[in-house]
């Protein structure tokens, strides 16, 4: 089956980016970037329910240990500077998961509206598409309409909202869960495993 045809998909986006704009596999080279873009929404948003940024030491384990469990993890990369980064990662460890995957998307403060993260997030699909997953699901902390809009932009539905399961800042903070269907989703059965 031809990946890029998945259903809801269109490769506009990617067109609406700006046109020097490349999204490849992350590097060992860009956890810094990937780091300190992390820690400003940590800081100061509520899209992590992080309340500390991890070090860049922590980040590249976590990306090393999206990458062994065979999951993408891309970056967004305009004249050399990494703009923003996103991957995916096993929904719940419960092994009856194993076709579903939680997807994550962080752009730099600087560089939102330029089509950046609709850019990651098509290839982060077709990615998790071409690797066999079936769902792919995103807890959008704090109901953000930059996030739900992006999300619901790329074929994703909002399916649930859960209430004040986080605190930060002082207040409670709801999530908000999309879900997409990947390749042939629920269609049909996955190959034996
Ligand atoms: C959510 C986020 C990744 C969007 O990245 P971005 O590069 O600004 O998004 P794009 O420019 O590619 O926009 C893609 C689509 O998202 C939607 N969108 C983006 N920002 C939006 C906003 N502020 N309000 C409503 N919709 C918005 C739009 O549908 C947009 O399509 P359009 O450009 O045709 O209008 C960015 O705002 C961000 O990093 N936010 C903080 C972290 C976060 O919330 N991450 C998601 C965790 S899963």
């Amino acid at each position: 089956m031809d990946q890029r045809r998945i259903e809801g998909f269109s490769d506009e986006g990617a067109g609406r980016a700006a046109p020097d704009l490349v999204v490849r596999p992350t590097q060992d080279a860009d956890i810094a970037a990937v780091a300190a873009i992390y820690a400003h929404h940590v800081c100061h948003g509520t899209a992590s329910f992080e309340l500390e940024p991890p070090s860049p030491t922590e980040m590249g384990e976590r990306w090393r240990g999206v990458v062994g469990m065979g999951c993408p993890h891309l970056v967004a990369v305009r004249s050399e500077r990494v703009l923003g980064y996103a991957y995916a990662a096993p929904y719940r460890s419960r092994p009856a998961y194993r076709h579903t995957v939680e997807n994550s998307v962080y752009v730099d403060q600087l560089a939102h509206r330029q089509g950046i993260g609709g850019a990651l997030l098509e290839r982060l699909i077709l990615e998790c598409a071409e690797r066999g997953f079936r769902q792919i699901v995103a807890v959008i902390g704090d109901n953000a309409p930059a996030s739900i809009g992006l999300h619901a932009s790329r074929g994703f539905e909002t399916v649930g909202r859960l209430h004040a399961v986080g605190f930060k800042f002082g207040r409670w903070c709801d999530t908000t869960l999309m879900q997409r269907p990947l390749g042939e989703g629920a269609a049909t059965l996955p190959s034996a495993s």
